[in-house]
């Protein structure tokens, strides 16, 4: 309603297992976060005019918005995308704060996206909604990105991760065990992160072609794949795909150092066989597996780059860890209230 003022806010989210399956429809076990974006918004008027404390320069879009790909300044981009897809005809004023790390491979884009969709829209189906922001997601960005953090930051429950199937998008909430701790650290920037994306998925999409969807593939037939490098990278997603149901049956059982060894398997495995990790987190993932009372560690997210992501004991303390340590707590998923 004109005039009237919102509040929408959506946290980030790590992942816990389960990466580059979510765009051939494979299964994931992120938990939303309790880092979050907020945006607080004056309805009414026919453009969106933004400004964001992490930006120096104002958006502005006016509505209908067309191609987002032309917005200036670039973050803009991501507003007009979600407004564009959405279709929104109502403007707003809205100023965006955030404790989230941006380009931390927490999903800021996502919260900003799903944080935007709220403002514009409440009510929405969920996955109607993770649909949506995961099309303005291409849109902003040109990155051929699956469903996993725009659905997590929506779908996210306090002291549970997910599981989610990124084919039907059916969510199996799972309780993260009280006795343990999640920590991330950003590690490196990402490098390439746009072409080096897209290449993987071309490459999950040409391994498709010879064994059929990957979520359904054995391990036999994507070892008979005669190109070593399509071979590798589906054999990545083939195993990850096991160790996301291994790993939830884990959580579930509150068998801990169970899942810190799959989250190290998953390493492994986006280092050698989808070769997405960096030296830098690599190093960082050896060390840490030294560490007392560390069950596993693993890069998260989409790699090249970005942070790691550790399952420790309850009693370790960042400061165990080393330095740039962030706790994050399982969290509820985004929302909108009157202010
Ligand atoms: C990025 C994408 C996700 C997913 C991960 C890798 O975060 O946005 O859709 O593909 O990389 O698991």
């Amino acid at each position: 309603m004109e005039g009237s003022v919102v509040v929408a806010s959506s946290p980030g989210r790590v992942n816990l297992i389960g990466d580059h399956t979510d765009y051939t429809g494979g299964l994931v076990l992120p938990m939303a976060i309790d880092r979050s974006t907020e945006i607080r918004a004056t309805l009414g008027g026919d453009a969106i005019d933004l400004t964001s404390e992490a930006e120096s320069v104002a958006a502005h879009i006016p509505l209908p918005a067309g191609d987002p790909v032309a917005i200036e300044p670039p973050w803009a981009r991501f507003a007009a995308a979600v407004a564009h897809v959405l279709g929104a005809s109502g403007g707003f004023r809205g100023h965006i704060t955030s404790d989230l790390p941006i380009g931390a491979g927490l999903s800021s884009s996502a919260a900003l996206e799903v944080a935007l969709s709220f403002v514009m829209r409440a009510e929405m189906d969920p996955r109607e909604r993770a649909l949506a922001c995961q099309q303005a997601e291409k849109l902003a960005t040109g990155v051929p990105c699956g469903i996993m953090d725009q659905l997590t930051v929506i779908a996210g429950r306090a002291g549970h991760a997910l599981v989610i199937d990124c084919h039907d998008l059916t969510i199996e909430e799972v309780p993260i065990p009280a006795d343990a701790a999640v920590y991330v650290r950003f590690v490196a920037a990402r490098r390439l992160a746009t072409s080096a994306y897209a290449e993987r998925v071309a490459r999950c999409a040409e391994a498709e072609t010879h064994v059929g969807p990957l979520r359904h593939a054995e391990r036999s037939a994507v070892e008979r794949i005669a190109d070593r490098e399509v071979r590798d990278r589906a054999r990545h997603v083939v195993t990850e795909n096991d160790r996301v149901r291994r790993a939830a049956a884990a959580l579930r059982a509150g068998d801990l150092p169970a899942m810190g060894a799959l989250m190290r398997e998953s390493h492994a495995s986006l280092c050698t066989d989808f070769a997405c990790s960096t030296e830098q987190m690599d190093a960082e993932v050896e060390r840490l597996s030294h560490v007392d009372g560390v069950h596993g560690a693993r890069m998260t997210g989409g790699g090249f780059g970005g942070s790691v992501v550790v399952l420790a004991d309850a009693g370790v303390s960042a400061a165990d860890l080393g330095e740039g340590f962030l706790r994050v707590r399982p969290s509820d998923g985004a929302r909108v209230r009157p202010a």
